[in-house]
């Protein structure tokens, strides 16, 4: 079998001895597929990587909340954090319990404060006002407040979550309010958290940021939760050989942080992150069909089932998922050389593109292609636009087995809400 693009997931036995091919026959395409081992491998990577008895990893939901796959991140010793009752009903589904869930919220009804203060072991609000609202839903519980660092990263302007131009977080100079609401509503002010934003590849940003919160943490007591967020980036350009971010000198240089820390603050609680795409984005990928290959002008498209309401990332965030090609049965590659291609879903949208010019082995109507590291914020960011139905997803098993782990929506499912 000669596959014009496959080196990647063969290099990581993604489909455990399946074919692509087999998997869209059985479960139809497009199909979203996770690999159980690497995902388990992801999360021992998070949970060890900071020599530090006190830290705990909590997967942050919102990244992918299937169940299944919930289920084998709390197997692994990891809790959780939920941002929404959707992704509390996501995470009680997959067995978590109560104290094993952080809730970090943004800008809800008092009504899902209160909901939030039941079933999870504490909730962090971003604003004064939302302070406010939590101590008239739970008044005397503990809480945490999420701060503005003043520092940000990411890929792109719309996942930097920190600094002066972000939604989120309090300013440290509001600091004494806090305390002020707070002593009001008898709230016990148990932790503090950030998040300065998601996908970064060089640690310095993220470093400078938890000094900041460990300073800023100096400033209170009676502190449980030191919460430092998420946002480890992962390769995307795979077939570039894209360098990992260095999680083990990371995790050296917060132990020595942390630790060094609560020695000198006598502090005994435990530190927190959020990480959701270092778990999850590389232990899934998604499957699709070209259906049709054509010429515009000078441009090559490869017209594919994979529209942006599945895949929405490389429409919102320009964000690059790499390609691999795969070719049915019986057929082998023609070891023709690479030509820029643009990929396409099936969206009445122009800007429905996946790529725009990828310089790849020419692809035939046919042939099967996965979008890899697809495992973070695809599925879970995917919607029925243009009333075209979600895709299932697999999951692919140790042993090779496969299982369903989400149904594909049908169109009659699309009539579900209409009274
Ligand atoms: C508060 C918070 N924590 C954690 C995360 C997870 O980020 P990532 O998936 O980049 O690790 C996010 C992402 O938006 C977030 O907003």
């Amino acid at each position: 079998m000669a596959d014009p693009r496959s080196a990647y997931t063969q290099s990581v036995d993604f489909y455990a001895g399946l074919r692509p091919e087999e998997l869209l026959c059985a479960y139809g395409s497009p199909l979203y597929v996770y690999n159980e081992a690497m995902l388990r491998l992801r999360c021992r990577e998070m949970r060890d990587f900071i020599p530090l008895h006190r830290l705990k990893v909590c997967y942050s939901a919102k990244a992918n909340a299937n169940p299944h796959l919930l289920e084998i991140i709390r197997s692994e010793g990891l809790w959780v954090d939920a941002m929404s009752p959707g992704e509390l009903l996501m995470n009680r589904r997959a067995g978590f319990s109560r104290e094993e869930i952080f809730y970090v919220c943004n800008n809800v009804h008092s009504e899902e404060l209160a909901l939030a203060a039941a079933q999870s072991r504490i909730v962090s609000v971003d604003s004064l006002s939302q302070l406010e609202d939590f101590g008239l839903a739970a008044p005397g519980a503990e809480v945490m407040t999420r701060l503005n660092p003043g520092i940000g990263a990411g890929h792109h302007r719309k996942v930097i979550t920190a600094g002066k131009e972000t939604k989120f977080g309090i300013n440290p100079e509001d600091i004494p309010q806090i305390h002020e609401i707070c002593a009001r509503h008898g709230l016990k002010l148990a932790g503090l958290n950030q998040h300065v934003g998601s996908l970064f590849m060089q640690p310095e940003a993220f470093l400078r940021a938890a000094r900041r919160l460990l300073e800023l943490a100096g400033g209170f007591s009676g502190l449980k939760y030191l919460d430092f967020g998420g946002g480890f980036g992962i390769p995307y350009r795979k077939y570039a050989g894209e360098a990992r971010l260095d999680i083990a000198s990371l995790g050296r240089a917060c132990a020595d942080l942390f630790g060094g820390w609560a020695v000198k603050n006598a502090y005994s609680g435990l530190f927190i992150l959020e990480p959701g795409r270092y778990i999850a984005a590389e232990a899934g990928l998604l499957l699709g069909t070209v259906t049709a290959v054509k010429n515009n002008g000078p441009t090559r498209y490869v017209c594919t089932d994979m529209g942006f309401n599945i895949l929405p990332r490389p429409m919102l965030y320009g964000a690059f998922h790499d390609v691999e090609i795969y070719r049915p049965a019986g057929e082998s590659a023609s070891g023709a050389a690479e030509l820029p291609q643009a990929i396409v879903g099936n969206i009445c949208e122009s800007g429905d593109i996946l790529h725009r010019d990828y310089p790849l082995p020419p692809i035939d109507k046919g042939d099967v292609l996965a979008l890899l590291d697809a495992g973070a914020y695809c599925y879970s960011m995917a919607s029925s636009y243009n009333q075209r139905p979600r895709p299932a997803e697999a999951l692919i098993r140790p042993d090779g087995s496969v299982r369903l782990i989400r149904r594909r929506e049908s169109v009659e499912n699309l009539l579900d809400l209409i009274p």
